[in-house]
């Protein structure tokens, strides 16, 4: 059975993932590949219940090995419900954020460490690897003030400040930032690093240049 194409998107908050997610989905579509979108956490009914726990700031007193946990009964389901159908069915799934997310907030923010996440990684989740992940990396001071802007303007729209991870510190996302750069160091095979402030088009047409190097050719072949 010919095995489908897993492409992961990852980056801080207000890296500018969704737009390029969109435009990647839009690309692919256009070359008769429509792929199979989702996001974690989130995605599945179940997915989409344990996301509203994760995210909502007035779930303060989550411990961080609960946190972890959750992300990862998300990503057990994700995996069981969406993402392995569609890999046997040979389609192209892209997954807005998977494990490298949990390894950045979990291990790096949250100071859990890479041993435990990887660890669970390969129980929970079968050790399913991306074939492709594209890494977004902007300035560490860009994507801060973006994902803060965002977040101000989701209060001021509803009331509620959905994502509890963008109140956090700059500590914190300095921690997440260099624990993506350590998994992009030590898995080059996997993990593309799109760095610096480029431009929206500058980003799409990296990402579509991966794709088509490492992944089309994969796909086209099976
Ligand atoms: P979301 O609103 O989807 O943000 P973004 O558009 O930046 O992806 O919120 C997801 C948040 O959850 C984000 O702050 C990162 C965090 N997260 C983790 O901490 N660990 C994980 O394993 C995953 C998947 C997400």
């Amino acid at each position: 059975m010919p095995r489908g194409v897993f492409i992961t998107l990852e980056g801080l908050d207000g890296s500018g993932k969704t737009t390029q997610i969109r435009r990647l989905a839009a690309w692919l579509t256009r070359r008769g590949q429509e792929p199979v979108l989702l996001r974690q956490p989130g995605g599945t009914e179940i997915g989409d219940r344990i996301r509203e726990l994760l995210l909502d700031s007035r779930s303060r007193s989550l411990d961080s090995m609960t946190e972890m946990a959750l992300m990862f009964a998300d990503r057990a389901q994700a995996i069981a419900e969406v993402i392995q159908p569609a890999l046997n069915q040979g389609k192209i799934v892209v997954c807005d954020r998977f494990t490298d997310s949990t390894e950045a907030y979990q291990g790096g923010g949250r100071r859990l460490g890479s041993e435990v996440v990887l660890k669970l990684h390969r129980i929970i989740c079968h050790d399913l690897q991306p074939d492709l992940t594209l890494l977004l990396l902007p300035s560490f001071e860009s994507s801060l003030a973006r994902a803060r802007r965002r977040n101000d303007r989701m209060e001021t729209e509803t009331g509620r400040n959905e994502n509890r991870f963008e109140t956090e510190h700059d500590a914190f996302y300095r921690r997440v930032w260099e624990k993506y750069h350590e998994i992009a160091d030590r898995e080059p095979d996997r993990v593309v690093l799109i760095e610096g402030d480029l431009t929206i088009d500058e980003v799409h047409e990296q990402i579509v240049e991966s794709v088509s190097e490492r992944i089309l050719s994969l796909a086209e072949k099976s």
